[in-house]
C-alpha cells in the first residue's frame, strides 16, 4: 500500500477493527461483481489512463446515465491528452457545461498542461505522481491506477464509505478526519492481491446500486452476512449525517442585460466560485443600475424589471440572488471591456454558466 500522502493526511487515530477476513471480504465482492455487476461501461475494456482519467473525473460528482454522453462528446473533440493540453479553458468549459461542478474541467485541462511539461505527454504510471496532478485525490488516483495499470490500491469515494461504513458500524459522519481514517484502514486492508479491478468496480456497484442510500437491496447483497449495520437493524443509522450547521445568508443583485436576442455575461475571475464561468455581471450594495450599465458596459438602460429571486447553497453559505431585467435602449461599441460578451440567447445551451445564473435566464420570457 502506499504511504498516505499530505493531502489525505489526518490526524492518528484508533484503528479499524479486523472485522471478519479480508479475502473473504474481497472474494465476495469478486464474486458478485462477475456476475451481478456493471460491464461494457464506456471506459471499461480500455487500459488508457486518460480515458480511465476522464471517467472517473466526470463520475465524481454526475451518475452513470448523465455522464455517458458527455463522455462519448469529450472524446469525439479530445481524442488523447495532446488535444486537451493545446486546448482554449473556453472550450474544455464549454463540452462540459450542464455536467457543473467546472473546477472539475478546470482542472482536468490544468492536469493535461502539466502531464506535457512534466511528464513528456504521457499520463504518469505511479500513485504518487497521478495523486500530484490537479483535481485527483486519493481515492481517484486509486481508481486510475487500478483500471489503467491494475496496480492494488484502495478507493474510498462517497458510495464505498456508505458500503463499510455499514458493512463494519463505522460510527460518525464521513466527512470527519477521525471516521475518514478509520474508514481508509478499512479500504487498506481489504484490498486483495488478485482481481483488484473486478473488486474495485465491484465496491462501486455496491455502493451505487444495492447498498445505496435509502432502500438499500441487502437481500441481494453479497456482504449481508457479515454486515454490522444489517445484524443490529440500523441501516438507516450509517453513515452518520454532515452535523447540521446553519449557513450564513448573502444576497446579491444580478443585471440581466437584453439586447436584441441577446444577453450580456462577463467572465469571473479564474479564482473563487464559479471561477471562469461566464456569469451575470452583480451590483455591489451601494451601486445603481443605471450606473453600472452606462460606466461598465457603455449601456443606455430602458425598462428595468425585476425577475423572480433565485436561491442556491454553497457549501459554506446560502446565496439569494435578485435578477433585474434591462431592456436596454442603446449600446456604446466603443465600450466593449475585455471579458464581456453579448451572447444570444439561442447559445446559452453551450455556454459554460453557473447553475443558478443558467435557472435565470432559462426562465426568461424572451
Ligand atoms: N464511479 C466512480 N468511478 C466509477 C466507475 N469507474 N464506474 C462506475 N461508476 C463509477
Amino acid at each position: 500500500m502506499p504511504a498516505r500522502s499530505a493531502k489525505a493526511q489526518a490526524a492518528k487515530r484508533p484503528s479499524a477493527k479486523n472485522t471478519g477476513k479480508a479475502g473473504d471480504f474481497a472474494a465476495r465482492v469478486v464474486a458478485w461483481q462477475r456476475v451481478h455487476g456493471r460491464h461494457g461501461l464506456p471506459w471499461q475494456g480500455t487500459r488508457d489512463p486518460y480515458r480511465i482519467w476522464l471517467s472517473e473525473i466526470m463520475l465524481q460528482q454526475t451518475q452513470v446515465a448523465a455522464v455517458i454522453p458527455y463522455y462519448a462528446r469529450f472524446l469525439r473533440r479530445f481524442a488523447d491528452l495532446a488535444a486537451l493540453a493545446a486546448a482554449h479553458e473556453d472550450e474544455v468549459l464549454a463540452l462540459w457545461s450542464g455536467l457543473g461542478y467546472y473546477s472539475r474541467a478546470r482542472n482536468l485541462h490544468r492536469a493535461a498542461r502539466q502531464i506535457a511539461e512534466r511528464h513528456a505527454g504521457v499520463f504518469p504510471n505511479q500513485f504518487d505522481a497521478v495523486l500530484e496532478l490537479p483535481g485527483i485525490g486519493r481515492s481517484t488516483a486509486a481508481a486510475i491506477c487500478v483500471f489503467a495499470y491494475g496496480a492494488q490500491h484502495a478507493i474510498l469515494d462517497g458510495n464505498v464509505k456508505r458500503v463499510f461504513a455499514r458493512c463494519f458500524g463505522v460510527a460518525g459522519y464521513p466527512g470527519d478526519a477521525a471516521v475518514a481514517d478509520v474508514l481508509w484502514e478499512h479500504a487498506d486492508r481489504l484490498v486483495p492481491a488478485k482481481n483488484v479491478e473486478a473488486y474495485t468496480q465491484g465496491l462501486m456497484d455496491l455502493g451505487a446500486g444495492i447498498c445505496t442510500r435509502t432502500k438499500p437491496r441487502c437481500d441481494l447483497c453479497p456482504l449481508s452476512m457479515q454486515c454490522v449495520a444489517r445484524r443490529d437493524d440500523a441501516i438507516a443509522q450509517y453513515p452518520a449525517p454532515r452535523p447540521r450547521k446553519v449557513l450564513p445568508q448573502r444576497h446579491t443583485r444580478m443585471l440581466v442585460m437584453l439586447h436584441a436576442g441577446q444577453v450580456l455575461l462577463e467572465k469571473r475571475p479564474d479564482s473563487g466560485i464559479w471561477g471562469g464561468l461566464w456569469s451575470l455581471p452583480e451590483l455591489a450594495a451601494d451601486e445603481s443600475s443605471d450606473a453600472v450599465c452606462l460606466t461598465r458596459f457603455g449601456v443606455e438602460a430602458g425598462r428595468i424589471s425585476a425577475l423572480p429571486m433565485v436561491a442556491h447553497g454553497f457549501t459554506h453559505f446560502l446565496l439569494d440572488i435578485e435578477p433585474l431585467q434591462i431592456r436596454v435602449k442603446k449600446i456604446d461599441p466603443r465600450l466593449t471591456a475585455p471579458g464581456v460578451v453579448w451572447l444570444p440567447l439561442t447559445e446559452l445551451q453551450g455556454a459554460a454558466l453557473p447553475a443558478p445564473v443558467r435557472r435565470i435566464l432559462a426562465a426568461l420570457e424572451t
